[in-house]
């Protein structure tokens, strides 16, 4: 006799068999619901780390090859062609990489600018002379005209900031506007002539006063020698912190 039939036939078997039968019973329902929850389980956290590892481990590298590699293409590529287009860009990526590489390419930009200043800085346009007028400035002499002056002092001032009397005052008058001192009641017929004292019109003036502007008011019957007259204007042409040049 085996001992599974001496085991069988003893007394009470069956109540053994239940209890047997209920002890398998709640380990089969305990290895199910184990066995159950590793699958559903397993599937779920597993995925979450490896997702969660899989983005993390694809957007780390993902970065740090993302900044050596934009940088350098943007650096040598942007400041090719951003001194045409665009400067603003350029300024940026100097702070985020080299400073070097962006400077010389500002310079290029900024080359531009100094040929204007040689423009800026024109000489002022020579007043008009005759040839015969200019020749005879050549020949004249400024001491001369200022022992001349006095012809014209008894209307006239020529210190700087010297008050008008009869007539304006004459400070820097070659070159200066018509009839534009300030504070001196002109005529209408000088107040009309417009344009610069140029030299051809001081010595046309001086020559004349009446045929030059009919109606104006310097009582004067003007200089008939032509060489006095340009001493004169080499003379009033001195009154002046900066005489303009001789034609
Ligand atoms: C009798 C007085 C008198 C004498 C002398 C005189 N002037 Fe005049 N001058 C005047 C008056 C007045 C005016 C203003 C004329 C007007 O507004 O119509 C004038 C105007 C001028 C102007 C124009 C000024 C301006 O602002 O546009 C010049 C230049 C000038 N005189 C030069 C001379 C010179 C140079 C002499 C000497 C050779 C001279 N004058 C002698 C009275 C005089």
């Amino acid at each position: 006799m085996s001992f599974y039939d001496r085991y069988l036939n003893t007394p009470g078997r069956k109540s053994r068999a239940a209890l047997l039968l209920a002890i398998l019973l709640v380990l089969g329902v305990n290895l199910i619901g184990e066995l159950t929850m590793r699958i559903v389980r397993p599937s779920a956290p597993p995925p979450p780390p490896v997702v969660a590892k899989a983005p993390p481990a694809e957007v780390k590298p993902a970065p740090a090859p993302e900044p050596p590699v934009p940088p350098p293409p943007p650096a040598e590529v942007k400041p090719e062609p951003a001194p045409p287009p665009a400067p603003p860009p350029a300024p940026p990526k100097p702070a985020v990489t080299d400073t070097g590489r962006a400077l010389p390419k500002a310079e290029p930009v900024k080359a531009p600018p100094p040929p204007p200043p040689p423009k800026a800085a024109p000489l002022p346009a020579p007043l008009s002379a005759s040839a015969e007028l200019a020749q005879r400035l050549k020949n004249g002499n400024a001491v001369n005209g200022a022992k001349l002056s006095p012809r014209c002092a008894a209307c006239h001032g020529f210190d700087v900031g010297g008050r008008h009397r009869i007539g304006p005052n004459l400070y820097d008058i070659v070159g200066g506007a018509k009839a534009s001192r300030q504070g001196f009641a002109y005529s209408a017929a000088m107040k009309g002539l417009g344009g610069q004292w140029d030299y051809d019109a001081l010595d046309a003036y001086l020559a004349s006063p009446a045929n030059f502007a009919p109606g104006n008011k310097m009582a004067f019957p003007g200089v008939p020698d032509p060489a006095e007259r340009a001493d004169i204007i080499l003379f009033l042409r001195n009154l002046s912190g900066a005489p303009k040049p001789l034609p």
